[in-house]
C-alpha cells in the first residue's frame, strides 16, 4: 500500500515538472551569483556535462560554476571535490532529481558563507536506525550540508561498541520502557542485552564505520559525541566505580579525583577515533551536577593536588587533560559552552547552545565557535500550534525563525570573525521515540539551517525561501521523507498577533513583590503594553515568577470598570501551572483596597498539554487602582502572565 502510493505520486510529480524548465530560482540554499541568459537547453537523456577542474587556491572552497548553454550544454568548473560534488547537487535540484529535462541557460557562481553546516541527531534517547542516518545524510547532501554530530552516549542508553568496555552495550544500550518519558519518570534502570521486551540498540563499529563511508561519499564527516564529565548515568550503572559513590544509579557524573575514569575515558576515545575519521571528536561538557565533587574525598584530593580552586576549575581540568589527549592523536575537541567555566581548553571549539554569548566569549578569546543557540536551532521545540503537532519538549520553533537567525552578531569582534566556522541544527529526541517523527521534526526547518549556513545574508530574504521550502518539501515528500505540511501551518498564537486594546494598557504597575531575573519579559511595562504571549514562555511576552504574583496597575484616575483579567499558561513538563488562585482588589485612593473578586484554578496539574486559562471577573464598579495577586499553585512550580486586561 505503502509502496503504490509512493508510486503514484512519483508519477504525478515527473508529469507536474515535465511541464515547465525550472532554474536557479528553485535552489536551496541560495547560490551567491546567478546570472540568467536567454534560451534554454534540452536534453534528452542524462546531460552531457563538461567538467574543469581548477587549481588549489583558484576559487574558494567548496565552490563552482556552473553554466547552462543553449549549445554547450552543462559545464561545471569546481574548486575542489566538494565543489564538484555542491554543483551536482545543485543541477540534482533544478532537474528534480533528472525528471526535468530543459533548463534555462544560466550561470551560477557559486561557494558556501560558513565552512561548518551541521546536523546533529540523538541517538541516546531514542535509538535510530542506520537507514534513517543514511536518510538524512541524503537529505543534508542535497542542502549542502556538511556535517552530522551523532549525539552516542547520555544517560538514556550507550550506542556504540567499545570493545575494552562491553558492558556499555551489554547492560547500558538496553531499558524496560521503550518511551524516554516512562523511563525518565520510572526508575531510570538498564536491563542486560537480550532481556526480553528490552528497549534500545547500538551500532557495531562495523555499522559505524559503513555510515562514516556513506556520509564522506556525500562529503559529510560524522563527528561522533562522547559525553563527559555530566550526561553518564548509563556508563556509571555498567562501570560503578567510575561515580564518586562507586555505586550505580547515585549519580550520572564521572569522579574526577578518579585516574580509572581517565583510562576508560581515554580507551574509549581510542576506540572511537579508530572508527571515526573526523577532525572533531565532541567530549560533551554540558549540565554536569557539580555537587558529587564537593563532597568526594578522591575530587577533592585532586583539587588539592593541582590548586584548582572550585569545582568549575575541577571540570576543567578534565576537559583540558582529555583535550591534550585528543589532540596528541591529531584531532581536535568541541565541547558545549559550559567548558568556559572554570577556564577553557586551548585549541577547544565551542558549541554554544545556551545562547550566543558562551560563543562570543570563545571567539573574543580567539576560539572556533560553532552556533546553535536553543532560541533558534533548537528543532525539539514544536514547529507549529502545539495543539495541532506531536506532544514534544514545549516551546516553539516556527521555521522563520530558524531562518531569521544571523550567526553574525555585532558584538563579534570583526577581526575574529573567522573562528565563527558555522551553525547546527540540534535534535534532542526525548520526546521524538520514532524515526519518522525526527525527520518530520528536521525538515524543513533545517533547510532554513542549511540557507543560514551556506547563502550570502544578502541573498537571503524570508518569502522567497518560504517559497522554495514548499516546493524543496513536496521534492522531499516525493522521495519518501516525512516533511512538516507548511502550506497548513497554523502559526503563531492568535491572540498574540495583534496588540490588545484595554483601558490599562500603557497604564503604571507598581511591583508589590519584585520582578524575577529568569523571565522578565519586558520588566514593568509587560503586563501593560497590550502585547500578549505566544506558545511559549520563552518568547520575552510572558513574565515568569517563581513566587505569588502581587502587582498594583494606576488607571491614572477613577473609571468605570466592567472586566478586570488575565491569562495564565500551563505546562506540566517544565513545571509551568496555573495559579491555585488569583484575588482582585480595588481601590480609588491607592490606601485602602476592597476586595473585588477571587477566581480558583479549575484545571487539573495533571494534564501534560499546554493550557491557556484567564483568571477573570466582570464587575461594574468605579476605581483607579486595581490590585491583581495570583497565588502560586501547591506544584510550586513556574506561574507565566503575559498581560492584565481592565475594561
Ligand atoms: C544541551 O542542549 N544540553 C547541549
Amino acid at each position: 500500500m505503502k509502496n503504490g502510493f509512493l508510486i503514484s505520486s512519483v508519477l504525478i510529480v515527473l508529469a507536474a515538472f515535465q511541464a515547465a524548465a525550472q532554474g536557479p530560482e528553485v535552489l536551496i540554499p541560495a547560490p551567491a551569483e546567478v546570472t540568467m541568459n536567454e534560451g534554454s537547453y534540452k536534453f534528452e537523456e542524462d546531460p552531457q556535462i563538461t567538467f574543469v577542474s581548477r587549481p588549489q587556491g583558484d576559487m574558494p572552497e567548496e565552490s563552482y560554476i556552473l553554466s547552462v548553454n543553449a549549445r554547450k550544454g552543462v559545464t561545471i568548473i569546481y574548486s575542489d571535490a566538494s565543489g564538484q560534488y555542491y554543483a551536482l547537487r545543485t543541477l540534482d535540484q533544478m532537474t528534480a532529481g533528472g525528471t526535468i529535462r530543459e533548463l534555462p541557460c544560466c550561470e551560477i557562481y557559486d561557494y558556501p558563507r560558513f565552512p561548518y553546516r551541521g546536523l546533529h541527531v540523538d541517538v541516546s534517547r531514542h535509538f535510530r536506525s542506520i537507514d534513517f542516518l543514511k536518510k538524512q545524510i541524503d537529505a543534508m547532501a542535497m542542502f549542502k550540508m556538511n556535517r552530522m554530530h551523532i549525539h552516542l552516549t547520555d544517560a538514556a542508553g550507550w550506542r556504540m561498541q567499545i570493545d575494552a568496555y562491553p558492558l556499555l552495550t551489554g547492560l547500558a544500550a538496553w531499558r524496560p520502557e521503550r518511551l524516554w518519558k516512562d523511563w525518565w519518570a520510572g526508575e531510570r534502570r538498564y536491563v542486560p542485552e537480550g532481556t526480553p521486551e528490552a528497549y534500545g540498540g547500538y551500532y557495531t563499529k562495523e555499522q559505524m564505520r559503513g555510515l562514516v563511508d556513506y556520509a564522506a561519499q556525500r562529503h559529510i564527516e560524522i563527528i561522533p559525541e562522547i559525553e563527559m564529565p555530566g550526561h553518564s548515568e548509563e556508563v556509571i550503572a555498567a562501570y560503578p566505580h567510575l561515580g564518586c559513590a562507586g555505586e550505580a544509579y547515585r549519580q550520572g557524573e564521572f569522579c574526577i579525583g578518579n585516574e580509572d575514569v581517565f583510562r576508560f575515558v581515554e580507551t574509549v576515545l581510542d576506540e572511537v577515533m579508530e572508527v571515526f575519521p573526523s577532525e572533531y571528536v565532541h567530549i560533551g561538557g554540558d549540565e554536569a551536577d557539580k555537587r558529587h565533587w564537593k563532597t568526594c574525598r578522591k575530587c577533592q584530593q585532586r583539587m588539592k593536588e593541582e590548586g584548582l580552586k572550585d569545582v568549575d576549575e575541577l571540570q576543567s581540568y578534565m576537559i583540558r587533560r582529555i583535550s591534550r589527549y585528543v589532540e596528541s592523536k591529531g584531532r581536535k575537541i568541541i565541547g558545549w559552552d559550559e567548558i568556559l567555566d572554570g577556564g577553557l581548553a586551548e585549541d577547544a571549539t565551542v558549541m554554544s547552545w545556551r545562547g550566543t554569548e558562551g560563543g562570543i566569549a570563545a571567539m573574543k578569546m580567539g576560539h572556533d565557535v560553532i552556533m546553535p543557540p536553543g532560541r533558534y536551532c533548537y528543532l525539539d521545540h514544536t514547529q507549529d500550534a502545539p495543539f495541532k503537532e506531536p506532544e514534544s519538549i514545549g516551546g516553539y520553533l516556527p521555521l522563520d525563525t530558524v531562518y531569521v537567525y544571523e550567526p553574525l552578531e555585532p558584538s563579534m569582534p570583526l577581526d575574529k570573525k573567522h573562528h565563527l566556522l558555522g551553525l547546527q541544527a540540534n535534535l534532542w529526541s526525548e520526546y521524538i521515540p520514532d524515526d519518522e517523527h525526527a525527520e518530520y521534526m528536521y525538515w524543513p526547518r533545517a533547510m532554513a539551517v542549511a540557507e543560514t549556513g551556506w547563502s550570502q545574508p544578502e541573498n537571503k530574504d524570508l518569502m522567497d525561501f518560504r517559497r522554495r521550502a514548499v516546493m524543496a518539501s513536496d521534492r522531499m515528500r516525493s522521495l519518501g521523507y516525512n516533511v512538516f505540511d507548511l502550506e497548513n501551518e497554523y502559526g503563531e498564537r492568535k491572540l498574540s498577533r495583534m496588540p490588545a486594546e484595554h483601558k490599562a494598557k500603557g497604564c503604571k504597575v507598581l511591583y508589590n513583590k519584585p520582578i524575577q531575573k529568569q523571565y522578565p519579559a519586558s520588566g514593568e511595562t509587560t503586563f501593560t503594553d497590550g502585547i500578549m504571549g505566544g506558545w511559549t514562555y520563552s518568547d520575552g511576552k510572558w513574565q515568569g515568577f517563581l513566587t505569588d504574583i502581587d502587582v498594583t496597575i494606576d488607571l491614572g484616575s477613577v473609571m468605570p470598570v466592567h472586566y478586570v483579567g488575565g491569562t495564565f499558561m500551563q505546562l506540566k513538563g517544565p513545571g509551568v501551572f496555573m495559579p491555585e488562585k488569583v484575588e482582585i482588589h480595588i481601590s480609588s485612593g491607592g490606601v485602602t483596597f476592597t476586595p473585588l473578586a477571587e477566581v480558583w484554578n479549575d484545571v487539573s496539574t495533571e494534564i501534560p498539554d499546554l493550557l491557556f486559562r484567564s483568571f477573570d471577573t466582570v464587575c461594574d464598579v468605579r476605581t483607579r487602582y486595581v490590585r491583581f495577586c495570583a497565588r502560586r499553585s501547591t506544584m510550586r512550580g513556574f506561574l507565566f502572565l503575559d498581560e492584565i486586561i481592565v475594561n
